[in-house]
């Protein structure tokens, strides 16, 4: 079985209750359900949620040797973290960026993402379709590498 990480950053934990006209009410819960649907025979997910930077960044590195991709919402570390695309680009397999919101159409300072760099792919403004696009990308992308 091939593992994609589906990595969390600051206040998605409150996915469902905070802000829900731009997030909706749909959960983490939903999230997982949802992408362990969309995998692709011989592929699962592991879903990972954390409000602190050094935690995502370790979970990268942990990545590098037990996982084939990475669908990430790094919520506001999306804007200013050089520490986790430092990690992203540690990390070989397949990158999807995803954002629930559309950030283009928010505030100026979600208009630039460090994690864009990187990723493979940039979803935003699907919700929670957004990882389950992701999910089936990043299987496409893997099963094609053998
Ligand atoms: C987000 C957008 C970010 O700008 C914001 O800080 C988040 C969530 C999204 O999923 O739309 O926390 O990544």
């Amino acid at each position: 079985m091939k593992t994609i990480l589906v990595l969390n950053g600051p206040n998605l934990n409150l996915l469902g209750k905070r802000q829900p006209h731009i997030y909706g009410h749909e959960t983490l819960e939903d999230v997982e359900r949802l992408c362990s649907a969309a995998c692709a025979d011989g592929f699962g997910v592991r879903l990972l949620q954390s409000n602190h930077e050094g935690q995502i960044v370790d979970w990268i590195h942990e990545a590098r040797e037990t996982t084939c991709g990475i669908a990430i919402n790094a919520g506001a570390f999306t804007h200013t973290s050089v520490a986790i695309l430092d990690a992203l680009h540690a990390y070989e397999p397949p990158v999807i960026e995803v954002h629930v919101s559309q950030v283009h159409r928010r505030e100026a300072f979600r208009h630039h993402s460090y994690i864009s760099q990187r990723a493979d792919g940039v979803i935003a403004g699907f919700g929670l379709e957004g990882y389950v696009a992701a999910i089936r990308r990043i299987c496409q992308l893997a099963s094609d590498k053998g």
